[in-house]
């Protein structure tokens, strides 16, 4: 009796796989295959298919408003003043010397993944990676959140390089490095797929601003001139494409389905962001909220994702994953906060690039949105975009005479905070220690 009922059900699945696929020749696979075996296939294909737009990323998706609270520390102030901030973190091991050995060879690693046989093209892609410039807090926090990973229990090491080698042994996938044998004793490690992920993210990172220099007409970056600027707009965009085609590529030589999609949708939320900001920013509370989610779109989804991305590649467990993600998240946020602090408050030479281009590009970012509470004359200027001449000068002198800048400052602090709170959650090691003062770091740094 089940057994006919089951055949019946097969039948009628059958039938329906069947009228789905009825523009494949049917016969002539059952021909060439028997029917038992066509039948197999198509069920094959029809469960296949049934995933192809299922997620798997492991994070609810940020992108959507409810799960993500975009007005984080509107309400809150700092737990501590910067002075106890800097003397709690003082004592760990600064994070770019924990990497050193790593990012040391980051930018080399890169090169060799931009050959190709067109020379321009080539020379354009490599621009920034020749002269190894660029603070690297992203691939720095990928590999610092790789070690403090790794270092995590007695058998994670252990885990982690048992399971290169047998991804190794499967065919070509990235070798087991030659990681040294003293950074493995000391537990101060990432894996080639995590170093390999922080190329990729700096690859990303490098196209987005190859594109947004071209956007904002930039003449220098890092201290040099733009790309845009040496090699023209048209080779700007083409290189930035090539970069993040390679990274792509590299990506999906990971063969981590769920990093893949992790990454892919950064870059989606790299470009909602420069879009985001291109629309005319409203004033008050929405502002806020909508700068705070530009910021997530354009610095602060890279970070989030590529440690959390770490965590996949390692193995670890959803609790970990989500500390990484909201360390990286958070820190992002806060490190976007101090750019635009810094916008007002840098000169050419300790940014590497032209300050106050926010304001002459018509951007009101957090310093401007704050100072406006105080000094409504800005809410004109905002709507106008700065573009009367004047406006900028003006615009400078009311946020300086205003709170703006602390309120800037201070809210990026309590983004800092979160993310020291969400790193605790992993084992001690000297790694974390190192990330808790990157978070220190980015909210105190001048450039
Ligand atoms: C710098 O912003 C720009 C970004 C963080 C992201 C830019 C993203 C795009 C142009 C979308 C295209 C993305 C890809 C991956 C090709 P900024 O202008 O505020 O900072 P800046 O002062 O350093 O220029
Ligand atoms: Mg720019």
């Amino acid at each position: 009796m089940l057994g006919k009922k089951l055949t019946n059900t097969s039948s009628i699945v059958f039938n329906t796989i069947r009228q789905q696929y009825r523009h494949i020749e049917i016969n002539s696979i059952e021909r060439a295959m028997g029917r038992r075996a066509a039948n197999e296939l198509l069920e094959s294909m029809e469960l296949n298919s049934r995933y192809i737009d299922t997620p798997l990323i492991s994070v609810s998706d940020p992108s959507n408003a409810s799960s993500w609270e975009w007005t984080t520390g509107l309400d809150i102030k700092p737990k501590y003043n910067i002075e106890e901030l800097k003397k709690i973190t003082g004592g760990a091991l600064d994070a770019f010397e924990l990497v050193e050995k790593d990012i040391g060879s980051l930018s080399g690693g890169i090169k060799e993944l931009l050959g190709s046989d067109h020379p321009v093209l080539e020379s354009c892609a490599k621009y920034f990676f020749d002269t190894d410039g660029g603070k690297k807090i992203r691939p720095t926090m990928v590999l610092a959140i790789a070690y403090a990973l790794n270092s995590q229990g007695d058998k994670a090491a252990e885990r982690i390089l048992s399971n290169a080698e047998q991804e190794a042994a499967k065919g070509p996938t990235l070798a087991v490095d030659k990681t040294s044998s003293e950074q493995f004793r000391n537990k101060m490690f990432a894996t080639p797929q995590q170093k390999r992920l922080a190329e990729i993210t700096e690859m990303i990172h490098t196209a987005s601003l190859f594109h947004d220099d071209v956007i904002d007409k930039a003449t220098t970056r890092r201290n040099m001139s733009s790309v845009n600027q040496v090699f023209g707009n048209k080779l700007a965009i083409l290189g930035g494409d090539f970069l993040l085609s390679r990274a792509s590529v590299s990506l999906a030589r990971l063969r981590n389905f769920e990093v893949v999609e992790l990454i892919s949708t950064v870059i989606e939320h790299l470009v909602k962001g420069e879009i985001m900001q291109m629309k005319p920013s409203s004033t008050g509370r929405t502002a806020l909220e909508y700068y705070l989610r530009k910021n997530f779109y354009k610095t602060a989804s890279l970070m989030g994702h590529s440690c959390l991305s770490a965590a996949v590649l390692g193995g670890y467990n959803e609790e970990c994953k989500r500390a990484c993600y909201l360390y990286g998240t958070y820190v992002g946020q806060a490190f976007q906060l101090i750019d635009d602090a810094l916008d007002f408050e840098g000169s050419t030479q300790s940014l590497g690039k032209a300050p106050l281009a926010d304001l002459k590009s018509g951007l009101a970012t957090a310093p401007t949105i704050f100072a406006a509470e105080e000094y409504p004359k800005l809410l004109s200027l905002i709507s106008r975009k700065f573009e009367i001449p004047g406006d900028v000068d003006e615009a400078l002198a009311l946020v300086q005479k205003s709170n703006g800048l602390k309120r800037c400052k201070d809210l990026a602090q309590v983004h800092a905070e979160k993310a020291i709170e969400a790193i605790e959650v992993l084992g001690p090691s000297l790694a974390r220690d190192a990330l808790v003062a990157l978070a220190c770091k980015v909210v105190t740094r001048n450039h």
